[in-house]
């Protein structure tokens, strides 16, 4: 197949192309330039600004992809700009979404008040009402016009052209730019006797997916015709608690630690959002109408996430131990033990 990636070469979109180059795939990836990787000479190369990527309508209409995959459409105009430069030149296109589209992610962050939206939630239920969620809050380029809820609206519309919409969990794994799991590794490597966790968070669940399977659920999207037009969930079966999580690092690092519930107004960074409201995905539709599977056990995942992250920490661990430890000598006092 002959295919065109827009980005790709940052997290998630190295192992889309490595997937694709092992089953043989004509690739051609379209990015500034700016985030580099080792690829493959195979790939063909077109760099350029997707703000402005009409100026490239020659060039990318002329690779005449079966497939193009946007994996960072973030506005409504990134989406119109790749239906009207592609529409006619390309025979379908996956956009990556994202779980934030759901009305939970509005009451999760308190952005809009309302009861609690069941879970887990399936491709059709209800969406924010809300637009623009990054808006104001997070400073980088992309926040101001971010909205998810219209790039998926702008792909599914057009008939003669049709799109693909898969909703990403939470992803970690090496080279995870935000580091999901670093606070905890970073903490179990230094043989900390404790790890303090916000109660509220304890038992909260979000759906989460490791790098590599989340990769393979895009490239299976992609490689399927019959997923045209659908919208599909990606995440692990059962996502895990918090502390389900903290306690499966670990058992990978042969920690011999504690993790501690700590009462609300105890920790320095408050968590800000309702954790009454859970992020949990169904992913069904996925497993059961496109036969999707975790190429990658979740212990694996972990075992690999933990690794890379052992190889990448600090000098010195940015977390105030010394604070920590006081915290937990005034809960002890508190609660009568000593
Ligand atoms: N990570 C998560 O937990 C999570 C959760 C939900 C959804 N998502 C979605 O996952 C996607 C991002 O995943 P990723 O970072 O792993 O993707 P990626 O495709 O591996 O990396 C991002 C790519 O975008 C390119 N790029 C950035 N700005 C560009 C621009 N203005 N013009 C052209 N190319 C540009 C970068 O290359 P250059 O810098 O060289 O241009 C890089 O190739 C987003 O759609 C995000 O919403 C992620």
């Amino acid at each position: 197949m002959r295919i065109l990636i827009i980005g790709g070469t940052k997290f998630i979109g190295p192992h889309v192309i490595r997937l694709l180059l092992e089953e043989g795939h004509d690739l051609t990836l379209f990015h500034r330039g700016k985030t580099s990787t080792n690829l493959s000479e195979n790939i063909q190369r077109i760099f350029g600004d997707r703000n402005k990527l009409d100026q490239h309508s020659n060039v990318l209409q002329k690779v005449k992809a079966d497939v193009v995959l946007d994996m960072i459409p973030y506005s409504e105009k990134d989406a119109q700009m790749v239906m009207k430069v592609f529409s006619g030149f390309a025979e379908r296109v996956v956009a990556i979404s994202s779980a934030d589209v759901y009305r939970a992610y509005e009451i999760l962050h308190r952005i809009k008040a309302g009861p609690v939206q069941e879970i887990p939630l399936k491709e059709t239920d209800e969406l924010r009402s809300t637009f623009y969620p990054y808006r104001g809050k997070i400073q980088e380029d992309f926040a101001h016009d971010y909205e998810k809820i219209l790039v998926e609206k702008t792909v599914l519309n057009d008939t003669n052209f049709p799109g693909t919409v898969l909703r990403l969990p939470m992803v970690y794994g090496p080279h995870d730019p935000q580091r999901r799991m670093f606070e905890y590794i970073q903490r179990m490597k230094d043989e900390r006797p404790y790890i303090l966790l916000d109660e509220r968070m304890s038992d909260w669940k979000t759906s989460m997916g490791y790098v590599e399977n989340v990769a393979s659920a895009v490239v299976m999207t992609m490689l399927k015709k019959d997923t045209a037009s659908h919208v599909l969930n990606i995440g692990e079966k059962e996502p895990l608690s918090m502390l389900e999580r903290i306690k499966e690092i670990g058992k990978v690092m042969n920690w011999k630690g504690q993790v501690i519930s700590v009462p609300e107004g105890y920790l320095q960074n408050e968590i800000p959002f309702d954790t009454q409201q859970e992020l949990v995905l169904d992913t069904t539709k996925i497993r059961e109408r496109f036969n999707y599977m975790e190429a990658i056990s979740h212990d694996e995942g972990i075992r690999r996430t933990v690794q890379w992250e052992l190889a990448n920490l600090p000098n010195e661990s940015p977390f105030d131990y010394n604070q920590e430890d006081r915290m937990i000598h005034t809960l002890n006092l508190e609660n009568g033990r000593h």
